[in-house]
């Protein structure tokens, strides 16, 4: 089933944060899903660990090279979607990962520096269509970005991928502190409890918003089938 991998090679951009965030709302719908985690970090498989994953998000570490493409394979297969979180480089898995995915995902800051990360996986993006002959679905994806203003490297950022066609999706992730949380303290952000963390109402909106937008860009338009 569906394989969507995050993807820049500027460290920090936000794949982590918008990966957990995509696996959790999916799950929170119903659906199985297997997360791929391929960043050195491995904060998703330390999540894991923590108290609160829904049954039916599984996470697989990957920490070598030649194992992932098997990964990606037997994870597709069993389960409804794979998210493959990337490291922070452009390396031979990211190159794979693109190879493989049904939608690659441009998490980006609004800055230059991720634009020009960003840019480096549109390249890749490029190679992998002409190497295997198939167009590959991708889109952009602006992170962390203020809940209040829009700072003018965030317009500027905007401003080139819309001159340039690149596609954006509609929805930004917002800088959230429920999203850090669930790095600490473990579960989803519907899980949340709105007494300790901040707007989590509004965290839980966004995250459901980009998830709708994954779906609608792989023309996912049947509701998921819930897993027994
Ligand atoms: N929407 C957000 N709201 C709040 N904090 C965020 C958000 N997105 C990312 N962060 C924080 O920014 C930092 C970098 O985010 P993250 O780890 O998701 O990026 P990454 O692209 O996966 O990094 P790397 O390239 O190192 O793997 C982390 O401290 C994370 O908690
Ligand atoms: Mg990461």
């Amino acid at each position: 089933m569906p394989v969507i991998a995050f993807a820049n090679p500027k460290g920090g951009s936000g794949k982590t944060t918008a990966a957990l965030l995509l696996a959790t709302e999916l799950a929170a719908k119903g659906a199985a899903v297997t997360v791929i985690d391929a960043d050195p970090e491995q904060w998703i498989v330390r999540w894991a660990g923590l108290p609160g994953k829904p049954d039916n998000l599984d996470v697989v570490s990957i920490r070598e090279e030649d194992a992932l493409v098997d990964a990606i394979e037997a994870a597709a297969s069993a389960s409804q979607f794979v998210i493959v979180d990337l490291e922070g480089t452009a390396n031979m898995m990211v190159t794979d990962s693109i190879g493989m995915a049904d939608l690659v995902v441009i998490p980006l800051q609004g800055s230059a520096m991720d634009a020009v990360g960003g840019g480096k996986v549109l390249k890749l993006i490029r190679n992998q269509e002409r190497t295997t002959k198939r167009t590959i679905n991708y889109a952009m994806l602006l992170t962390r970005t203020s809940a209040a203003v829009t700072s003018r490297a965030l317009r500027d950022v905007v401003e080139q991928l819309r001159s340039s066609k690149v596609p954006l999706f509609a929805t930004p992730i917002v800088e959230r502190a429920a999203y850090r949380d669930l790095f600490s303290y473990g579960g989803t952000v519907g899980g949340l409890d709105p007494a300790s963390v901040s707007n989590v109402d509004k965290a839980l909106q966004n995250a459901q918003e980009f998830a709708g937008e994954v779906l609608t860009r792989l023309n996912i338009t049947k509701p998921m089938r819930k897993v027994a």
